[in-house]
């Protein structure tokens, strides 16, 4: 075909097929790249999320410090063995507050974007204590030190500035009673109506079983609400309302 013989032309000079891809590799990503200039947001709002309450974003730093992620990863693929074994697939809205993102790039451990509710409390220190003693063959680390190391809320107002400034939706509110929600979120005898409120759909217990909120309460609240803002029974994406 006359066409392809012209082809060849290209094929034979470097300069003009370089100039002529680099053309191509241009348009192709002018056109991908520039819309999400004008988007005002690239994420589908999803009703039932949430900022995280003090005392998960204070579980997650120590989810974060601990290198969980560096076995586990936290983003479902829409695919259907993922599905299967994980639940629905990761939406871009759940992990919209997360500074930073903790999708993971290994899977020693099973992903634990859906974590939450899947185990009780008490399952989660016995594992975290000693993974062996609920999954003999498991090759995670012993957490158990968690327990003994208690934390005071002293900087949690300034943890949730911090991520308001780059775009969390703290409200003044929260912020002035972080330290109240903090203590409240590990106590199931104190007021939390109003960090319920605040927060909805937050656990409130004492995690660990063992008085005061230690860095085991922390990682147990934000493991246990992991995936369970979003109510997929009744949750349809945009593209198909
Ligand atoms: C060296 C890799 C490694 C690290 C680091 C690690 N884990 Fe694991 N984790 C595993 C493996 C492997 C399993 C599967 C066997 C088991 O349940 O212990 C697992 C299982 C889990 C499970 C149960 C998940 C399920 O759906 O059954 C949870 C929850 C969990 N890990 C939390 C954590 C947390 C929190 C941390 C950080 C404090 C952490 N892991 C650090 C390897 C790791």
């Amino acid at each position: 075909m006359a066409f392809l013989d012209k082809h060849s032309i290209i094929e034979k000079n470097a300069t003009i097929l370089m100039v002529l891809s680099l053309l191509v590799v241009s348009v192709g990503g002018a056109v991908e790249i520039a819309p999400l200039f004008y988007l005002e947001n690239t994420i589908e709002d999803v009703e039932g999320m949430r900022p995280y309450s003090p005392l998960e974003l204070t579980g997650r730093d120590i989810y974060v410090r601990e290198g969980c992620y560096v076995c586990h990863s936290q983003m479902i693929r829409p695919l259907r063995d993922e599905v299967e074994r994980y639940g629905h697939y990761s939406l871009a809205a759940e992990s919209q507050y997360d500074h930073p993102a903790q999708w993971g790039s290994k899977r020693t451990g099973p992903d634990l974007a859906r974590v939450g509710g899947r185990y009780s409390d008490a399952w989660h220190v016995d594992h975290l204590t000693n993974p062996q003693s609920v999954v003999p063959v498991s090759i995670m680390p012993k957490y158990g030190f968690l327990s003994n190391r208690m934390i005071e809320p002293t900087y949690i107002e300034d943890l949730l500035k911090t991520h308001r400034m780059v775009g969390v939706p703290y409200t003044d509110e929260m912020i002035a009673s972080a330290k109240a929600d903090f203590v409240a979120q590990a106590d199931p005898d104190s007021d939390y109506e109003e960090m319920l409120a605040r927060y909805p759909k937050a656990q409130v217990r004492n995690f660990d079983g063992k008085p005061g909120v230690s860095e085991m309460d922390a990682l147990i609240a934000y493991l246990q609400m992991l995936g369970t803002l979003v109510d997929f029974s009744t949750f349809t994406p945009v593209a198909n309302r």
